[in-house]
């Protein structure tokens, strides 16, 4: 029994020594301690040992036991700090490697140049007001001076839901829309931007949704050269200081007299080149003196009131200020294009 002994705790040490592998481990203990390991199963038989040889035989099962058991938690130990270096090794971080950047998104070229003009018209006391896109042919045309069958109504055909509804082809309808709500009680100084339509093709120019944005000043004893200096600090504020302005003669059926604004060519200084043809001024806006039809049906005395408004379109605004030659490029969402605008 001695050496059966002997050779169980030899054989058990020479396989834990041979393991490299915590689960092989932990079944070679099994294999040797376990209830119905091989060690068990000679003490089992120790029943059949004489009294004196019982003693003598368990003091060696039990140092067998002990060495088994010993051997088994030294390389236990072994292999679990083995496991864990290799772990650390497999997923340590390089704290020293560069971050990757995190992409951030910034306004819309369109959306910071509004917010820009929007702020200076705040600037000088005006109020931000928008409208509905889906207008009504009232709004959209009749409040403004533009009855049905009216010829000007050709320059801004739209797309229409019903005879009476329609996707607005100016920001002009939010004008009505205030002075009506406004009731020719109090003046009226507001800009209001917004998404517009038209029948257009679209082209490098043309496009069938814009933006513009429209102001509206009415007061008493609102007057021209109002119109005039307003137009003109808008300008040099938008395009520079040493910006020059120029008003020709237009037509709107909304404002009588009627206006056309031209700024100085930034390129040439109004000698004249090729970005504004050869004639030293670029055009911007539209505006003029309220319709006095326009304010009586806005609920204004022209009497006693007297206004003026001007229209103009962010896109042509950018694509001037920032040499941008199709305006498809507002709506297409290249971000190489876009994120040439962000501003840090
Ligand atoms: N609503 C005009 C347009 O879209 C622009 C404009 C506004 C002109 C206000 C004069 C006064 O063409």
């Amino acid at each position: 029994m001695k050496e059966q002994l002997e050779a169980i705790q030899a054989e058990a040490l020479e396989r834990i020594s041979q393991t490299e592998n915590i689960k092989e481990l932990q079944d070679i203990k099994v294999t040797f301690l376990g209830k119905k390991g091989s060690l068990t199963g000679v003490l089992r038989g120790m029943g059949k040992l004489s009294k004196e040889e019982r003693p003598v035989v368990g003091e060696i099962a039990n140092k067998v036991r002990e060495a088994i058991t010993a051997a088994f938690e030294e390389k236990n130990e072994k292999l679990e700090i083995a496991l864990l270096e290799e772990q650390l090794e497999s997923e340590a971080i390089d704290v020293t490697l560069p971050g990757r950047p995190v992409k951030v998104g910034g306004p819309h070229l369109l959306t910071s140049i509004v917010e820009e003009i929007e702020d200076l018209f705040i600037g000088m006391g005006y109020e931000v007001r928008e409208g509905p896109e889906v207008e009504t042919d009232f709004y959209n045309f009749e409040a403004l001076n533009l009855p049905k069958d009216h010829p000007a109504r050709d320059m801004q055909d739209t797309f229409y839901i019903t005879n009476e509804l329609l996707l607005r082809t100016h920001t002009s309808p939010v004008q009505a829309r205030t002075m009506r709500e406004y009731k020719g009680e109090k003046p009226v100084k507001m800009i209001c931007p917004g998404k517009v339509y038209r029948r257009d093709t679209d082209d490098a120019t043309h496009s069938h949704q814009f933006t513009q944005i429209e102001g509206l000043y009415v007061d008493k004893h609102v007057r021209m050269s109002d119109l005039k200096g307003t137009l003109d600090i808008f300008a040099k504020k938008m395009f520079g200081e040493e910006r020059e302005i120029r008003l020709r003669p237009s037509f709107f059926p909304f404002t009588e007299p009627s206006v056309e604004m031209d700024i100085s060519c930034k390129v040439c200084h109004g000698t004249g080149c090729n970005v504004c043809k050869g004639t030293g001024w670029i055009e911007i806006l539209g505006g003029g003196m309220v319709h006095p039809k326009v304010l009586e049906m806005g609920g204004y005395d022209p009497e006693v009131y007297s206004g003026f408004a001007f229209g103009m379109g962010p896109e042509r605004i950018a694509m001037l200020k920032y040499g941008v030659n199709d305006i498809r490029q507002f709506y297409t969402n290249d971000i190489r294009f876009l994120k040439q605008y962000h501003k840090a």
